[in-house]
């Protein structure tokens, strides 16, 4: 190889994904070096703990000192795999100041901060990468901003969250109850201790933010997502949709509105079961674009894990150095199109209410009424039970979350409806 210069590394934090960039950088070195047009320099590592024991590692890499890393002057590339929102933050936001280029994983910080930080690498001509911050090894990033930003996307949906896809495909294909899968997911190591990040939809909904602002050139941030998570899901919702030919799925969809501005969101969704989406099972995850010349488009593939998100930072690290050894950066974080956030009660969608309700005549009528004066139309209604256990269930067309909302509210004063059983939405048509 005829390096023309050596590019040192940094990297903050040495967990499950940390390790596997230092192994594979390693061992892969002469290619990854070759590729990169540069000698690839692992040069430190800040850790909380340098004496818990990461095998395979140069135990003389290790520091606890984070600042040290950032303040070395020969250091040209930061690795963030710490996660958290501070100190993580400060210290991007030092290494962009001391003209480091920066390649982290860490989409909670970029859903909250990516504004403050893509402008402070813009002003410092550097690169801020971040790949493997959204699906793990699935390439999207670079797709959305590069292969497609001759085209138009006008919706992206994906399957972004593995713990959550790996429950509804349990509950879906063995018909078991939402905290019996999630408890055999804890104890396997498939969900966390604390699973709220991904049950509610926290996680999937800081992908989902960064998706949108990508794919429609404007800031979205976390707080302009509107999540709904899956623990509300039951075993009969799940044999609901199975009936119908559905499949129940966590999306974070990021969507275009006919008045242009960005609908954001993260929430159950009823999918049939002839969508590729549907075909998404266990912990994998799937990103489904769709734009106006390419048409639709999926992405698949492991998203998360120590070795396939290490993929996904080693291919930002080549990339970045490309650009240093060329004295270059990637394209800019692009915001041009500035897009308004629209609020979830303008967005359209086709919804499924179960409903249990008195097994009379006149009730069905009452009930089409409701929905009538609301202004939302029904597409089918089906009778599951008898007497005391008749349940309907309604599936509309296209409403807004805000008709859709007071019909609910509407229906569970009526004295003939017991109880409104669940409120799901379903992929379909928005009219
Ligand atoms: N906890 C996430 C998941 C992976 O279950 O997919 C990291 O975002």
């Amino acid at each position: 190889m005829s390096a023309h210069k050596n590019i040192y590394i940094g990297m903050l934090g040495c967990g499950v994904v940390g390790s596997q960039v230092a192994a594979l950088l390693e061992k892969n070195n002469a290619e990854l070096s070759t590729r990169a047009g540069a000698k690839l320099i692992l040069k430190k590592i800040a850790v909380r703990d340098i004496k818990a024991a990461r095998e395979g590692i140069n135990q003389s890499l290790f520091t606890t000192d984070a600042q040290s890393v950032i303040d070395d002057s020969e250091i040209d590339i930061i690795i963030e795999v710490m996660g958290g929102i501070d100190p993580a933050r400060e210290l991007i936001l030092a290494a962009i100041k001391n003209g480091k280029s920066v390649i982290t994983a860490n989409k909670a910080l970029l859903a909250l901060h990516g504004a403050d930080l893509f402008t402070a690498a813009d002003n410092k001509g550097v690169d801020l990468y971040y790949e493997a911050a959204v699906a793990g090894a699935i390439p999207i990033i670079r797709p959305m901003r590069e292969s497609l930003v001759g085209d138009q996307i006008t919706r992206v949906m994906g399957i972004v969250n593995g713990t959550t896809n790996y429950i509804l495909t349990k509950m879906d294909e063995e018909g078991r109850a939402f905290a019996d899968v999630l408890k055999e997911a804890q104890s396997l190591g498939y969900a966390e201790a604390d699973p709220t990040a991904d049950v509610e939809g926290i996680d999937a909904a800081s992908k989902a933010a960064i998706i949108a602002g990508l794919a429609f050139h404007s800031r979205v941030s976390v707080d302009d997502v509107y999540r709904e998570g899956i623990s509300s899901i039951t075993a009969d919702d799940v044999a609901v949709a199975k009936t119908m030919n559905h499949v129940i799925k966590l999306l974070a969809i990021a969507e275009l509105t006919s008045d242009d501005r960005i609908s954001v969101r993260v929430h159950p969704t009823l999918i049939p079961r002839s969508h590729p989406l549907a075909a998404v099972r266990n912990a994998f995850n799937a990103v489904f674009v769709e734009a106006k010349s390419a048409g639709q488009l999926m992405f698949y593939g492991p998203g998360a894990g120590g070795a396939p998100t290490a993929s996904a930072i080693l291919g930002d690290v080549v990339a970045v150095a490309r650009h240093r050894v060329s004295d270059s950066v990637g394209p800019r974080e692009s915001d041009y199109a500035d897009r308004a956030i629209a609020p979830i009660g303008d967005t359209k969608t086709q919804f499924l209410i179960r409903l249990n309700v008195a097994d009379k005549p006149g009730v069905l009528a009452a009930i089409a009424q409701v929905f009538a004066k609301e202004g939302v139309s029904i597409q089918t209604v089906r009778q599951s039970g008898r007497g005391n256990d008749a349940e309907l269930i309604v599936v509309s067309h296209g409403a807004t979350e805000e008709a859709l909302s007071s019909t609910v509210s509407a229906l569970s004063k009526m004295d003939i409806v017991t109880k409104v059983e669940s409120v799901l939405r379903v992929l379909g048509s928005q009219s």
